[in-house]
């Protein structure tokens, strides 16, 4: 079911109002794989300045490759879910291990942390392969203008936006085609206030003619996302502070932290714990962390749990922290 007149219609909107990005007009799929790497849980704002800086410290796939995952962390410190960068790192190893980027949708998809969205995305505008690539805003702009009511967050759902979005791909421009759709998706076709009245697509648009813009798209209702209690406590001790390194195959596995107690009773230091903040929220896809935070000052060094060791709190800078315990140690200051 291709739609030339959709298709063309958004191509021609997209040359008008197509946001600038630094990434865009590059053929380098490196820096494209960075960037929708980035994107894919940040905003585009905050997501510019983390390129720049990424591909100036890491400008080809190799010096990626070469690099500490501390120092690429250190780089992703702020922007969250560093299970991205862990990925990222990894499969730059695989990509100098080949010999360089593969030129297909399913060696693309062979890359750890590389799922159907990055693949599509890289693959079509660094190579020009046919491949939609569905994310947010496309799934909003599909189910509106062709007033589709299936859950996105189903397989279902899923299968039939692909599907539909794939039929829908010009032939040779897949990669600007793609990036119309997800520039359309953020800028007009928005999920609050579209801006219905000068779009170039309302004539044949379902939603807009059955009422239904803001009930679209559909998303299945998931069980609330559990809560998980934290405590932490800083020890400040002449100067140092005690951190370990997160080892366990979880989200913040690579990354330093104070002091935990979870699901057991404050311990004692040796010298009262101050409330430094309490209830702190931290939103995470599966998770709500609740972190409450203490200052401890003994006048000795207390006994500590065998992974942490003492650290220059003047250095704390060379630390990756998760972005939680940066919140905390702001309220510290
Ligand atoms: N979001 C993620 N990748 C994007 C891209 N290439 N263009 C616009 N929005 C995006």
């Amino acid at each position: 079911m291709q739609n030339p007149d959709f298709t063309t219609a958004l191509l021609r909107w997209f040359a008008q109002y197509g946001r600038e990005l630094p990434w865009r007009g590059i053929d380098d799929p490196y820096g494209i794989w960075v960037s929708e790497v980035i994107l894919q849980q940040t905003r585009i704002e905050q997501g510019r300045d983390y390129w720049s800086r990424f591909m100036q410290r890491f400008p080809t796939v190799e010096a990626l490759a070469a690099a500490s995952e501390d120092e690429v962390l250190r780089l992703w410190q702020g922007l969250g879910y560093y299970s991205r960068a862990r990925n990222m790192h990894a499969a730059a190893r695989q990509i100098v291990q080949q010999g360089g980027f593969p030129h297909t949708i399913e060696g693309l998809r062979a890359l750890k942390g590389v799922g159907d969205y990055t693949a599509a995305a890289v693959g079509s505008m660094a190579f020009g392969l046919p491949a939609a690539a569905v994310d947010g805003n496309v799934y909003r702009v599909l189910s509106r203008h062709y007033g589709i009511d299936t859950p996105i967050n189903t397989t279902q759902g899923k299968h039939t936006f692909q599907a539909l979005a794939d039929q829908l791909l010009p032939q040779g421009e897949a990669g600007t085609f793609n990036q119309a759709l997800m520039d359309f998706g953020a800028t007009w076709c928005t999920p609050q206030s579209p801006r219905c009245l000068d779009c170039p697509v309302a004539q044949c648009c379902d939603a807009l003619h059955t009422g239904r813009t803001t009930l679209l798209p559909v998303k299945e209702k998931k069980l609330k996302v559990q809560e998980r209690h934290l405590t932490y406590i800083y020890i400040r001790h002449e100067g140092m502070t005690a951190l370990r390194r997160r080892t366990a195959g979880d989200i913040w596995q690579g990354l330093w932290e104070p002091l935990l107690i979870e699901g057991a009773p404050l311990p004692d230091l040796g010298c009262p714990l101050t409330l430094v903040a309490s209830g702190v929220k931290h939103v995470l896809t599966h998770r709500i962390l609740l972190a409450d935070f203490y200052l401890a000052e003994p006048h000795h060094r207390p006994p500590l749990p065998a992974q942490y060791q003492w650290v220059n709190e003047n250095n704390l800078d060379n630390y990756a922290l998760p972005r939680l315990i940066e919140k905390l140690l702001e309220k510290l200051h």
